[in-house]
């Protein structure tokens, strides 16, 4: 019998379910060694552990024989069975149902990709048709709308391609499936058409009588639109129908334009509103994006950071909706990327509830940037939400606010923010009377400290601050715990080996660099190695060059990328003034592209390699800070991290014979 061809949906789900630390924990002992898991790779012989799994990747990857892939490779190359017979055993185990692809259902996700392109052109051909109809005389309201009620120029129309739907029932639909020959399936597919509810042939248009605000993705090209009603009708907006190609939760308006802006300023700004955006946009403004009214998720937050390097956001979001409850909704999942710090997040609420829109009609650019740079980080912003209206006079009240900071606090993972917030609490909290913040702060952190007690005995991994865990570990004594940050002290010798060693680094980048544009064939390796070992590149110039890549490179073969990369350089002379010479090869360059393979694990080992040497000097600079008296458990602890860092070091370091300082 032959194997049935299994639905994608079946493969997600076990790939989703099937834990892969679980799985090579049956096959291989793994110990855990930082964020990963390490053991004897399964696949050669060796004496000392080079495999490593990585959970949050939910890969595996061998140092040594350079195995590695999913729960689902390991799987067939362990055991050697077929892809189709691992998945099989892995859902029965799991008991997930297996559904198979039909010849019909092949056929279909084979024709999906062409779908994909026929829906582009549908939708670019629209966003054109309501641009024109904007200018025509049906369109006069709107045009007049745009102009007078929104003030824009005709440069923002036309940069922002704003349109309007006519007020007829079928205009688009005549358009596009009479006089332009688009299938009627494909344009109803786009979005843009409805079949009436009594009728199998009638069809109506989904916009009507509205403005319509095309919706582009990074690429720019049209993904939906958004129409605002003329005529005060529900809903206010109308957007596109989730398709093929829009999505709400993954998009960004004005993402597409705002992007260039965002790099150059480091910055992004988040408003709700398509008009908020376009607004700024004219104003001058151009690293704002809209998220489409719905709360920011996480995909959209990892959108804009990919343009921004010191992952600084701003949420411009309407105040006076739902004052705090709107914010803390917007704000949703990215709540813990802010907490651990991985985000800046700032909050921005205008004067009397005005949305940027409303806000630029009145004030000037100047006094809007003002507020933008004024913005206080989200956790500040929380507290004073707390305290906003409370009089902390009524002890009920001053006993309510001080549980809610202590919840607030409670999140928070670094310590020299812990302190920094306890003492601003504190100070709120002593209505005036500074002699008593000291003894408020110190309840304010016994409180916290109980907390993360309660949470960490239930899960032991939980990542907590330094001084909590101190406290915690040592039985916290209560007196006064040293809040004393440490300067680190940067002596002249370590000076010199660190500009050694971000030389070698710089050179090993860009050799990887150099080696993805030239060598298509090479680049799914590099991405992966890069990816398995949770490497990035260091130098600002480099990863500005990363990023162009890989948006442009979406699939991995483009063969134009060089030409690509050099209208990027005529775009951003700047910051790609480094790294135009990578894009040429020499001839000593050209000669090593045959050990491409070689030469990518050379850098990827030294680049991990001086990683490891960074991160042993950080454990070793705690170790220092640490006292032995108070503290002997967590000092041990960190001269062991210190030492298996230095240990993982000087072995890469061995490893790094092929020497790749001579060839760029
Ligand atoms: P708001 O209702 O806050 O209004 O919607 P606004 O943008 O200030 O609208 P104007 O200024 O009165 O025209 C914010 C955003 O929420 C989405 C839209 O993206 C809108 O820009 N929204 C709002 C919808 O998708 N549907 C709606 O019915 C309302
Ligand atoms: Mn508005």
């Amino acid at each position: 019998m032959q194997i049935p061809r299994l639905h994608p949906d079946t493969i997600e789900q076990v790939k989703q379910r099937a834990d892969i630390v679980e799985i090579i924990s049956e096959k291989v002992v793994l110990r855990k060694r930082g964020k990963d898991f390490q053991g004897l790779c399964p696949f050669h012989e060796e004496k000392s552990p080079s495999f490593s799994v990585s959970p949050h990747k939910q890969m595996y990857y061998c140092f040594g024989c350079q195995a590695g892939g999913n729960v689902i490779t390991f799987l067939m190359e362990l055991e050697k069975q077929s892809f189709a017979d691992v998945v099989l055993n892995l859902a029965r185990r799991y008991s997930i149902p297996v559904q198979t692809l039909e010849p019909e259902q092949r056929q279909e996700l084979q024709r999906q990709l062409t779908l994909r392109e026929q829906l582009f052109e549908i939708l670019a051909v629209t966003a054109a048709f309501y641009h024109h109809a904007l200018y025509q005389p049906s369109g006069k309201a709107a045009l007049e709308y745009l102009r007078s009620e929104r003030q824009l120029n005709d440069e923002t129309i036309q940069k922002f391609q704003l349109g309007c739907a006519p007020n007829g029932w079928e205009t688009l639909y005549r358009y596009l499936v009479e006089q332009k020959r688009f299938s009627v399936q494909l344009v109803e597919q786009a979005g843009l058409i409805r079949r009436r509810k009594e009728s199998q042939i009638n069809y109506y248009d989904y916009f009507r009588n509205r403005v319509i605000i095309p919706i582009h993705d990074v690429q720019g090209r049209v993904i939906g639109f958004g129409g605002r009603t003329l005529a005060d009708e529900q809903p206010k907006y109308l957007n596109s129908p989730e398709t093929q190609l829009f999505n709400k939760g993954k998009t960004l308006f004005a993402l597409d334009k705002a992007k260039d802006g965002i790099s150059k300023q480091d910055l992004a700004v988040v408003v709700e509103g398509y008009f908020d955006a376009i607004a700024l946009h004219a104003a001058g403004i151009t690293n704002a994006v809209a998220s489409l009214g719905t709360a920011l998720s996480l995909d959209q937050v990892k959108l804009l950071l990919r343009y921004n390097e010191s992952k600084q956001l701003i949420l411009n979001f309407d105040a006076d909706k739902a004052g705090n409850t709107a914010a803390k909704r917007a704000i949703g999942e990215i709540a813990n990327l802010a907490y651990r710090g991985e985000i800046q997040l700032r909050i921005l609420n205008l004067p009397n509830g005005k949305d940027a829109d409303e806000y630029l009609k009145t004030y000037s650019v100047t006094q809007y940037e003002n507020l933008l740079h004024e913005a206080p980080l989200w956790l500040a912003w929380q507290i004073e939400q707390l305290l906003e209206g409370k009089d902390l006079k009524q002890a009920d009240r001053y006993q309510q606010v001080a549980e809610e900071m202590v919840k607030i606090l409670a999140n928070i993972i670094d310590d020299n923010q812990l302190t920094h917030y306890v003492n601003q609490c504190a100070e709120r909290l002593s209505i005036g009377d500074s002699r008593r913040i000291p003894l408020i702060s110190q309840n304010l952190l016994n409180q916290v400290i109980q907390n993360w007690k309660v949470r960490s005995s239930n899960d032991k991994s939980l990542q907590m601050p330094l001084l909590v865990a101190r406290a915690i570990q040592g039985n916290y004594p209560q007196t006064k715990p040293n809040l004393r940050i440490v300067k680190n002290q940067t002596s002249n010798p370590e000076k010199v080996i660190t500009t050694q060693r971000d030389d070698l680094l710089k050179i090993a980048e860009a050799l990887l660099l150099r080696l993805y544009i030239h060598c298509p064939e090479q680049r799914q390796n590099i991405i992966h190695s890069l990816e398995n070992q949770e490497l990035e590149f260091s130098f600002s110039h480099h990863r500005f060059l990363w990023q162009q890549i890989q948006e442009i490179d979406i699939n991995l073969t483009s063969a134009n990328l060089i030409s690509k990369l050099q209208d990027k350089a005529v775009e951003f002379p700047k910051q790609m003034a480094q790294a135009s010479r990578l894009f040429i090869l020499d001839e000593m360059a050209e000669a090593n592209l045959y050990r491409a393979g070689e030469l990518i694990k050379a850098a990827i080992i030294r680049m991990e390699q001086i990683m490891c040497e960074k991160q042993s000097r950080q454990f070793l600079a705690l170790f220092e800070k640490t006292d032995s008296s108070t503290d002997p458990e967590l000092q041990k602890k960190y001269y062991q991290e210190f030492l298996n860092y230095k240990q993982r070091s000087m072995e890469l370091e061995q490893e790094c014979q092929v020497s790749i300082s001579d060839l760029l």
